[in-house]
């Protein structure tokens, strides 16, 4: 199963919106996906559920056993003062170690009311992602200019819908050797 993971916390969130124009595009390279929404997460998650509270929080072990289960991700990552949201760094830090998404594959889409698309955000994830052993698909595709990119829940912009399903494709294609 391909999760798609909205990496931010914040309610009614863009990034969400795009996750849900991402599982189309799934939808129509015939994979089902399913979204984790970082919103979904206890409000109190950083004091009952991490380091010595590990594992005492039924809400967020249900999460990090939905993130741990999957074999594919796409991280859908809004720019948040120059780099990811901190909450998805949080929501990391508290899965399990020895990571279990070692040697699985994930996609990244960036996103930023900017002109940088989350491009640096991406580059920072990256690295946790390198350190993890999970493997990035080279395709990063970043969304600049959010209020004018995407619109009524779509990307409006060919080149950046095309790299999209590229990557969607991508991902697709891939199901079989992960
Ligand atoms: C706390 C916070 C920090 C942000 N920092 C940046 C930033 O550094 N650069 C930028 O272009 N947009 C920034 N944004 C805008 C978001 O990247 C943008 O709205 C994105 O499309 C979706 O964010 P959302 O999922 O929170 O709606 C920030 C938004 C928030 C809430």
């Amino acid at each position: 199963m391909i999760t798609i993971v909205v990496g931010t916390n914040r309610k009614n969130s863009r990034t969400r919106e795009v996750a849900q124009y991402y599982q189309n595009l799934l939808r129509q390279e015939k994979v089902e996906s399913q979204i984790l929404d970082l919103s979904e997460l206890p409000d109190d998650f950083t004091t009952s559920a991490l380091y010595e509270n590990t594992g005492k929080n039924p809400v967020f072990n249900a999460l990090r056993t939905t993130v741990e289960r999957a074999d594919q991700y796409v991280f859908i990552v809004p720019e948040y003062n120059g780099s990811f949201p901190g909450v998805l760094k949080a929501f990391l830090d508290g899965l399990s170690y020895p990571s279990k998404l070692m040697h699985k594959q994930a996609a990244l889409v960036g996103l930023s009311d900017g002109i940088q698309g989350g491009a640096l955000a991406l580059s920072h994830l990256n690295d946790i992602f390198s350190y993890l052993g999970l493997n990035v698909l080279a395709q990063r595709v970043k969304i600049p200019l959010m209020k004018k990119n995407f619109q009524d829940g779509k990307v409006t912009d060919d080149f950046i819908n095309q790299l999209l399903r590229e990557q969607a494709g991508l991902l697709a294609r891939s199901r079989l050797f992960v």
